[in-house]
C-alpha cells in the first residue's frame, strides 16, 4: 500500500532547479499529499451523497460528473516562486488554496446554488472565501462558483482540517472553460482580441442558453 502510495505521487515530479531541498524530505512531502488526496475524498463523497440522496427522493441528479485533481510538485513549486512564498510544505499548506480541487458539474445553474448550499451548510466544513463568478462574471466571459474550504480529515493520532478549492458550474460553462483555457495555454499561437472576443461572445450565449434551458426545465416540473 505505501509502496503503490509512494509510486502514484513520485512519478511525475521534475524537480526544478534549486529547489531540492523541498524534496529532500521525501516522505514529509509524500505524506502531504496523501493529506490533500483525503480531504479531495471527503469533499468529493459529501457532493456525491447529496446527489444520491436527490436521486432518490427526486429522481433526478443535479451532479453530472465530479472531477478531482490534485496539483503536481511542478507547478506547486512554480506557484509558490511566483508569489513569491517560501518554498517549504509549511508554506504550501499556508499560502496555497488549490492543491487539492473538486470540480462539479450541474446540468442546471440553479441546482449550482442549491447544491453549494446543502454542502457549506453541512456542519464540518469552514469556509473560508466564495467566489461567484456566476453573478459575476470575469471580463473574459469565465462563469462558476468558486468556494475554498477546509474539511477535517481523521488519521491515525490526529484530526486536521485541509484546504480544498471547490468549482462548481454548468456543462456548458465547463465545455467553455476547457477551451478558453485551451487558448490560453496554448504557447505556439497569437493570442488575437477575435479569439478573445469570439469567446466572449460564447460566454454570453451560453449563459443565455443556461437560462433558457433552466426555464424550460422548471416548465416541465424537473427542477
Ligand atoms: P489562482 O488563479 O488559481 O492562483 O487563484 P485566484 O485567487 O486567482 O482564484 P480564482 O478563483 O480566480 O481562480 C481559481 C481557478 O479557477 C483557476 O486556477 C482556474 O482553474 C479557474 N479559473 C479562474 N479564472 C479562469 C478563467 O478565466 N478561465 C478558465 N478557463 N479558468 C479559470
Ligand atoms: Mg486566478
Amino acid at each position: 500500500m505505501e509502496k503503490e502510495l509512494h509510486k502514484s505521487f513520485v512519478k511525475n515530479i521534475e524537480i526544478p532547479e534549486d529547489t531540492e531541498h523541498f524534496f529532500s524530505k521525501g516522505r514529509d512531502f509524500i505524506e502531504m499529499m496523501m493529506r490533500y488526496q483525503g480531504a479531495i475524498r471527503e469533499v468529493s463523497t459529501k457532493f456525491e451523497i447529496l446527489n444520491m440522496e436527490m436521486s432518490v427522493r427526486n429522481n433526478r441528479n443535479p451532479i453530472e460528473t465530479i472531477k478531482t485533481r490534485i496539483k503536481t510538485p511542478k507547478s506547486i513549486v512554480n506557484k509558490l516562486k511566483r508569489r513569491n512564498f517560501e518554498i517549504s510544505l509549511e508554506s504550501v499548506m499556508q499560502n496555497l488554496n488549490d492543491v487539492a480541487g473538486v470540480r462539479i458539474i450541474c446540468s442546471f445553474v440553479d441546482d449550482i446554488y442549491y447544491i453549494a448550499d446543502l454542502f457549506t451548510k453541512q456542519d464540518d466544513v469552514r469556509v473560508v472565501e466564495i467566489k461567484d463568478y456566476i453573478k459575476n462574471p470575469k471580463p473574459n466571459g469565465y462563469r462558476s462558483y468558486h468556494m475554498i474550504v477546509e474539511i477535517p480529515v481523521f488519521f491515525s493520532n490526529e484530526k486536521q482540517f485541509i484546504r480544498v478549492e471547490v468549482q462548481i458550474r454548468t456543462i456548458a460553462m465547463d465545455f467553455w472553460a476547457s477551451l478558453e483555457h485551451q487558448v490560453k495555454y496554448k504557447k505556439d499561437i497569437e493570442k488575437s482580441e477575435e479569439i478573445e472576443r469570439q469567446l466572449k461572445e460564447c460566454a454570453d450565449v451560453i449563459s443565455a442558453t443556461d437560462v433558457k434551458m433552466m426555464d424550460i426545465a422548471k416548465k416541465i416540473d424537473i427542477l
